[in-house]
């Protein structure tokens, strides 16, 4: 089983841009220091996930929650009633919200969460930040309720992998969103529908698998940058800002001077939405290669790429 000292090492562990498995009350998840752009990244890594959904931000108290996002009192009522437990809260980014946007896959929202198993909370008070946790997995397989479930399926891709014994609820949290006119449902999980509508007090919505903006295909309706992109991209011509990749460097911004698509995979997002505050016009991207996360690199530019009426 797991000691104060091992929490403390996995909490700096995490500190360090590091992986930590640790368990909650749902499913064991796959920590990562949230507001690390090459930590988030690593997860996708990690996991084998083919594209970059969005996760769930975890936090030990719903006041850290409520300082990363824009909740309603609709929304803090339904945290109160939940928090800790098994469920997730999707609202906008807070304006100074410092959560890696690749964490909230370039969407303006985030999902929180505040879990309700005491290693957790020990480790997120410990490292004092947000913490990113899908389910701790291989993509596709199933979710981890113990242990010796990170280890079968993980096995040396995380450095330390917590053990709290058996997860309680077993399956993971209830997404329910607060974007649109009423709450909705994204995910059934842990908080059944009932309790949620009698938390609130009215109906809530529930939305089927399509609709869900996590797909790929909904992602780029969501996230496109202003400037017209031009891809493959050997060098600028008059009037582009370039995007460069390893060593087709033109200007300041570049996904990764070393040509690694892991690191171009943690700044994405964010070189797209630096180089949009600019108010540049067009953006032309070098060419990316498909290797590892090049692929889900590649699938997000062409769909930023694609023309808007197309999205
Ligand atoms: O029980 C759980 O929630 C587990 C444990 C480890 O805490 N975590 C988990 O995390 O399942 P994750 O990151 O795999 O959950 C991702 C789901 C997506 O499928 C999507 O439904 C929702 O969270 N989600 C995350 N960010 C979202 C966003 N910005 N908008 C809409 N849905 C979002
Ligand atoms: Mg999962």
């Amino acid at each position: 089983m797991t000691s104060a000292n091992d929490i403390a090492a996995a909490a700096d562990a995490l500190k360090r841009g590091e992986l930590v498995a640790f368990p909650t009350e749902t499913v064991y998840g796959l920590g990562a220091d949230a507001t690390d752009d090459r930590a988030v990244a690593s997860v996708f890594v990690v996991k084998g996930r083919p594209a970059f959904n969005p996760l769930i931000v975890h936090v030990a108290e719903a006041e850290a929650a409520f300082r990363l996002g824009d909740f309603s009192g609709e929304a803090r009522r339904l945290a109160k009633a939940f928090w800790p437990g098994p469920l997730t809260i999707v609202v906008k980014r807070a304006g100074d919200c410092p959560v890696s946007l690749l964490a909230s896959a370039g969407l303006p929202s985030i999902a929180l969460r505040v879990p309700d198993h005491p290693m957790a909370l020990e480790l997120l008070r410990a490292v004092d930040r947000p913490v990113v946790a899908p389910s701790a997995n291989p993509s596709g397989r199933v979710s981890p309720t113990a242990a010796e479930h990170v280890r079968r399926g993980l096995g040396n891709k995380v450095a330390i992998v917590l053990d709290g014994g058996r997860c309680r609820v077993g399956v993971e949290s209830t997404v329910v969103s607060f974007l649109g006119e009423r709450p909705t449902i994204l995910r059934p999980g842990g908080v059944a529908r009932d309790k949620i509508e009698a938390a609130i007090g009215a109906p809530v919505a529930v939305e089927t698998h399509a609709a869900r903006p996590h797909a790929p295909g909904q992602l780029a309706s969501h996230y496109a940058p202003h400037a017209e992109l031009r891809l493959h991209a050997e060098a600028p011509r008059n009037g582009e800002v370039y995007l460069g990749f390893g060593g087709r460097d033109f200007g300041p911004y570049n996904l990764s001077r070393q040509g690694d698509v892991v690191e171009a995979a943690a700044n994405l997002f964010r070189l797209l939405h630096d180089i949009d505050a600019t108010g540049a016009a067009k953006i032309a991207v070098a060419p990316v290669p498909h290797h590892g996360l090049g692929d889900a690199i590649n699938d997000r530019l062409k769909r930023a790429a694609a023309p808007r009426e197309a999205q």
